[in-house]
């Protein structure tokens, strides 16, 4: 696809079709992430596949808040995990956030590509997902999407949830863009 086409047709979808996402998309998705830009290229990001079902239900009922719950119908979880200690810091700025971030969206826009939804998890809370997935000490959890083919999503709830997430419609270039000098 071309890559404002991409860029326009990538959306949050929270809500996800029974049909199980073919193992080589995930693997497609998977290689998008490894090639994103990184501090100094070190590439301090690692990331969790969870199929298992039970696992799903785990990260939806208690790995997250209630708002996320509607995790629990999605095929595929993929949680990214950053290590602070592998990236870089500067100006207060913590680069493992930012490496982890690119590579991330390097897995939407990816997976968009290929038909599949996808929604950044940011709300989570971090001790939980890290015994339910035995993640070590040293990593951070950034942040975790479900990818799955898109159902209708124009029920009430979905609607709900939308509502909380927030609008989805842009700031305009004038108002965030500024020429020269602030
Ligand atoms: C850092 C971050 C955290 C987010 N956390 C959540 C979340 O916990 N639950 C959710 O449903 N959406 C979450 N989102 C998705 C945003 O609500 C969504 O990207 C935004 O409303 C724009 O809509 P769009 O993705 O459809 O363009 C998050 C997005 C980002 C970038």
């Amino acid at each position: 696809m071309d890559f404002m086409d991409l860029a326009k047709e990538r959306k949050s979808v929270r809500k996800y079709s029974d049909k199980e996402v073919e193992d080589d998309k995930i693997d497609i998705i998977l290689e998008a992430a490894r090639l994103a830009p990184s501090w100094a290229n070190k590439q301090c990001w690692s990331y969790i596949v969870v199929r298992n079902k039970e696992t799903i239900a785990e990260i939806a009922t208690k790995g997250t808040g209630i708002f996320n719950s509607w995790l629990k119908k999605a095929p595929v979880v993929i949680v990214a995990c950053g290590n602070p200690k592998e990236s870089g810091s500067r100006n207060d700025m913590d680069y493992y956030l930012v490496d982890v971030g690119i590579s991330m969206e390097h897995i939407m826009l990816q997976a968009a590509d290929l038909g599949l939804g996808t929604c950044w998890i940011g709300w989570f809370d971090e001790k939980e997902m890290r015994r339910i997935l035995g993640i070590p000490e040293n990593l951070k959890v950034v942040a975790f999407t479900p990818i799955g083919y898109p159902a209708d999503d124009s029920g009430m709830r979905t609607r709900l949830t939308k509502f909380f997430a927030g609008s989805a419609k842009r700031k305009p270039l004038e108002e965030i863009v500024h020429k020269d000098k602030w």
